[in-house]
């Protein structure tokens, strides 16, 4: 009974109602971030766009298919991650989506820009959020979502983006003991845009898939056409967290 619990609780964080959340979201202007604040303000979240190019224009649509074009947008660079603290303290939702695929590269210089945007930023991050939930009064409302990918356990051709991706997938379930908020896990398959334009699923469909199982209260999200990622994901994070669990402790 006390082990069915605590698996429960292990696969299902909190469910969720985005209305009138505020929701920040990084990599905002690409595909996949144009796709989930289109469908989280569909849902009546409030939108808070943070991107590294400026000059980028963002609209969406809400509940009545309304162009909706009060969407903040706040530019970061990678580095001065926490020049946004501040903000940060009354965000609800904060969705670490910003991500490079060096692809084939293996340069000294690939290598450290593929850890530094696809896992150190977005521990930084991560971080800084957590940094704000003692003194929030909308702490127990307050969550992470990051955006892995289904690289975690699958190969994606690309080995730099696939040992980026697991590193910042093992900082999250190794982060997560600590239960400071749900921090959810996005794993997504192969969808289409400029980091990969031979995806197979569209970024519309991901979003509303990941929308939908988040408000299930979904605490790994899986969208994907490889049905391996539905079996190996969930091994691989059940021993890897059971490993951090007994190797690891709390910092008093
Ligand atoms: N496409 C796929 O098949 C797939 C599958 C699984 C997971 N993912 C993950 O999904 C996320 C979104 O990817 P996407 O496919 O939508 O790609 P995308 O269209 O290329 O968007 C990625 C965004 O990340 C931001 N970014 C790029 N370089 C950056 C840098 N050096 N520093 C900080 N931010 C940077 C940019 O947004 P701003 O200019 O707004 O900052 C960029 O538009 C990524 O984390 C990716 O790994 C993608």
């Amino acid at each position: 009974m006390c082990f069915g619990i605590t698996l429960v609780d292990r696969v299902l964080g909190k469910t969720l109602s985005f209305k009138d959340k505020t929701i920040a979201i990084t990599g905002a202007s690409g595909t996949m971030g144009r796709a989930l604040m289109s469908e989280l303000s569909k849902r009546g979240a409030k939108l808070v766009a943070l991107t590294t190019s400026p000059n980028v224009s963002f609209q969406t649509t809400d509940s009545d298919n309304q162009i909706n074009k009060k969407i903040e947008v706040l530019t970061w660079q990678l580095g001065h991650e926490a020049e946004l603290r501040d903000r940060l303290q009354k965000v609800d939702i904060l969705i670490l989506n910003h991500g490079i695929n060096v692809l084939g590269d293996r340069d000294s210089a690939s290598i450290y820009k593929s850890y530094e945007v696809n896992t150190f930023s977005v521990f930084r991050w991560i971080d800084l959020f957590l940094e704000t939930i003692p003194d929030a009064d909308n702490a127990n409302q307050k969550e992470i979502w990051v955006n892995t990918s289904e690289a975690e356990v699958n190969p994606a051709l690309s080995p730099l983006y696939e040992l980026s991706k697991r590193a910042i997938g093992d900082l999250v379930t190794l982060r997560r003991l600590d239960n400071a908020c749900t921090i959810r896990k996005l794993i997504l398959g192969p969808f289409k845009s400029e980091l990969n334009p031979y995806g197979v699923m569209s970024a519309s469909f991901v979003a509303w898939a990941i929308a939908f199982l988040a408000e299930l209260g979904l605490r790994d999200i899986i969208v994907t056409i490889n049905p391996i990622t539905f079996i190996a994901y969930p091994v691989k994070e059940f021993w890897r967290s059971l490993y951090f669990r007994l190797f690891s402790h709390r910092k008093q």
